[in-house]
């Protein structure tokens, strides 16, 4: 099979470093999964195939629940779970304002008013504190994201979600794996949700997503509305509710199971590589996060914070160093979200203009790291020095 790794370098050229290597994962486990695919493609299953109910019984265990629902992605778990809940019209939910716009989006398109609430300067994440904050007489549930790989004080939350009577949902989309005192990300709320996107920690080999929980019955509703309302058993044209299309199909299950099973050592070395980020750029000036004591941080992205931000990506860029912002856009300043915003978040405002994702991915060498710091080293010091760029491609 053909792999493209953008990190070989053509004889005499500098290699550039990628952000990340889905190529290389695929590579990894193809000669593991394609006798699967080729009986699957030769059986014609490729909707409701028995891969599905395999990997959705191996991902409900990984997380610790009882129960895995596979639909079509991240985004759509979310909203599948919302309308489950029955949360919609004149619901309130609390989202962090640094977050992928999907978790906000969700909120909307299930018809419910998505309430906006600050992080943690350290870590990025909601709090107890910021949760407690953005609560109103409306709100029904918070969603929780483990962003960048690591859980939020998930007790913390789960004490004021308590105390108020609302839900605690998970977006897990970037932290396959994370734990909170040894326990699992996906565990915690009354439902998760997951995206495996090709670029995530689990990835598939396209769109692809999954709720767990423990509630059989929330199962068996997210199950009926991401199937065109049929509700388990039921004949092709028998419907209960209106629902959707958005099922995990046969062939990326089968990708998932295969790449399951290299979540663990992919997940170590991605520790592994941000250990050595933190050795590296200590006393740089570039702002490393925050990891809780109980928190293990799957580091689906390494997101530091660096002054002149933009200058100094682009110098990276000039080396051949692909580095991404996450997020550039604090969730209540987006266009189609402002109207929700009811006043400014000041600790996911001022860390936006700084956030830059530097590359992290399970085959990325420890050279490549070493590169990475060195030419990041010397990027905040020419930017720190002055408006000239010594390196700016
Ligand atoms: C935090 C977060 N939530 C939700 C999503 C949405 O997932 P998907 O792209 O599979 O719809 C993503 C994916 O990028 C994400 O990072």
């Amino acid at each position: 099979m053909h792999t493209a790794h953008p990190g070989n370098k053509p004889p005499g050229q500098a290699a550039c470093v990628p952000f990340t290597d889905v190529a290389a994962m695929t590579a990894e486990i193809w000669p593991a999964v394609q006798q699967d695919y080729l009986a699957c493609l030769l059986a014609g299953g490729y909707i409701g195939g028995p891969e599905i109910a395999a990997f959705e019984r191996e991902w409900a265990g990984y997380c610790g629940t009882g129960h895995a629902v596979g639909v079509a992605n991240g985004t759509d778990a979310l909203q599948l779970t919302l309308t489950a809940l029955g949360i919609g019209r004149g619901d309130e939910v609390i989202v962090p304002a640094n977050t992928f716009i999907a978790t906000a989006a969700a909120v909307v398109r299930a018809g419910a008013v998505p309430r906006f609430a600050d992080v943690s300067d350290g870590t990025l994440l909601i709090t107890p504190h910021t949760l407690a904050e953005a609560i109103t007489p409306r709100t029904r549930a918070v969603i929780a994201v483990h962003l960048f790989g690591q859980m939020p004080d998930m007790p913390g939350l789960l004490a004021v979600t308590g105390a108020a009577g609302i839900t605690l949902l998970e977006d897990a989309a970037q932290a396959h794996g994370a734990e909170w005192d040894g326990r699992r990300a996906g565990s915690f709320g009354e439902a998760a949700c997951f995206s495996f996107y090709p670029g995530k920690n689990l990835g598939a080999f396209g769109d692809a997503g999954a709720v767990v929980t423990s509630r059989p019955e929330l199962a068996d509703q997210i199950r009926t509305l991401a199937n065109h309302g049929r509700s388990r058993g039921a004949a092709h044209y028998e419907h209960e509710r209106i629902g959707t299309n958005s099922r995990l199909d046969s062939l990326q299950a089968i990708a998932l199971s295969g790449k399951l099973a290299r979540l663990d050592p992919w997940t170590e070395r991605r520790i592994e590589l941000a250990a050595r980020y933190r050795r590296l750029l200590g006393g740089t000036g570039v702002r490393m996060p925050d990891v809780a004591p109980s928190a293990r941080h799957v580091y689906h992205l390494f997101t530091v914070r660096v002054p002149g931000r933009d200058r100094v990506r682009a110098e990276l860029g000039g080396r051949g160093i692909q580095t991404g912002v996450h997020y550039p856009v604090p969730c209540h300043l987006q266009p189609p979200l402002r109207r929700f915003a009811t006043g400014p978040l000041p600790v996911a405002e001022q860390a936006a203009a700084g956030l830059l994702s530097l590359p992290m991915f399970p085959h990325m060498t420890d050279d490549q790291v070493d590169r990475v710091c060195d030419a990041l080293a010397e990027a905040v010091q020419d930017v720190a020095e002055g408006p000239e760029l010594s390196h700016a491609g």
